[in-house]
């Protein structure tokens, strides 16, 4: 009887141990990346708490967004955006990575709005975000900025610290925390539509040439021929002036279409692409 109860009281002090040591275990096996770490193309570096909320407030987030970071780390970009209601996704070469993320984004709450891939940014389909976020180097931000380029006009690309070589951004804004001394900066680009070539406009007709968001060129009508000046491109939004009259329009692929104001009246223009320069 008492050794049975003893053999019973062994087992159970020997089960509650396997249970403890496995605890442990899986604890200390929970993978914990360091600041500085290898990654394929650039090493991992965390964008602190205060640049990522910035970057998304200066992106505009919304939940209509689907924001996609490349190169997606612990996911705190992607993570944050999904607390701001949007769907995220990161892509992440590093599975150790993903794994991480995706247990920080359901430790978080989010882990239905927040995805992440294993994957190489520069092999992964990203043309449906409607927001890219991206702390890497200046050289891989101007490997991808072709493929940005042809993103939909309006879509908004936000990198943390490293800029896009001559396309200018449209916008750059600084935290103060110390903890983001290091790497502080927002910069803001919002994809261009195409507006290069030649148009047929109701006054004549309009070559253009483009570099990036703005834009300029002159309309030809017989003999005449005036400047076109401070082209600007805002998405798919195109404010340009000719002469002295300022116009505004929204660019469609072939098409071009809008108002500008004369003698205190606001009349409707619209152009037709008939030759885009290759
Ligand atoms: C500087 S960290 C940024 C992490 C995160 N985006 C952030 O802002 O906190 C860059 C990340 O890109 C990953 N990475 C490097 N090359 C990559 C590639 N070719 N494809 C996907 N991820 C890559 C690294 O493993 C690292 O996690």
């Amino acid at each position: 009887m008492i050794t049975s109860r003893f053999v019973r009281q062994s087992l159970l002090m020997l089960c509650l141990s396997l249970i403890v040591a496995c605890a442990r275990i899986s604890v200390s096996s929970e993978y914990t990346p360091e600041v500085g770490q290898d990654g394929k193309d650039v090493a991992w570096v965390p964008t602190c708490q205060e640049l990522v909320d910035k970057m998304l407030h200066v992106a505009k987030v919304t939940p209509q967004d689907f924001v996609v970071d490349l190169g997606s780390g612990d996911g705190c970009l992607v993570i944050t955006a999904a607390k701001r209601g949007a769907r995220s996704m990161g892509i992440e070469y590093n599975p150790d990575m993903v794994a991480l993320s995706m247990r920080n984004a359901a430790r978080e709450g989010v882990a239905g709005k927040a995805q992440f891939i294993q994957g190489d940014i520069f092999e992964t389909d990203f043309s449906q975000a409607t927001v890219i976020t991206m702390f890497l180097l200046e050289s891989l931000n101007l490997q991808l900025r072709p493929q940005i380029l042809n993103l939909k006009p309006g879509t908004r690309v936000v990198s943390n610290t490293f800029t896009m070589g001559e396309w200018t951004a449209d916008q750059v804004a600084t935290v103060e925390d110390s903890d983001c001394s290091s790497y502080s900066k927002a910069y803001l680009w919002i994809a261009p539509a195409k507006v290069e070539g030649t148009w047929k406009f109701p006054q004549g007709e309009l070559t253009l040439e483009q570099h990036f968001q703005t834009f300029s060129g002159a309309l030809k009508s017989g003999s005449k021929s005036v400047s076109v000046t401070d082209g600007k491109l805002n998405g798919d939004l195109a404010t340009f002036t000719i002469g002295n009259v300022k116009y505004t329009g929204r660019v469609s692929g072939n098409t071009m279409k809008g108002t500008y104001e004369s003698g205190g009246s606001t009349l409707q223009w619209s152009a037709t692409m008939v030759g885009k320069k290759m």
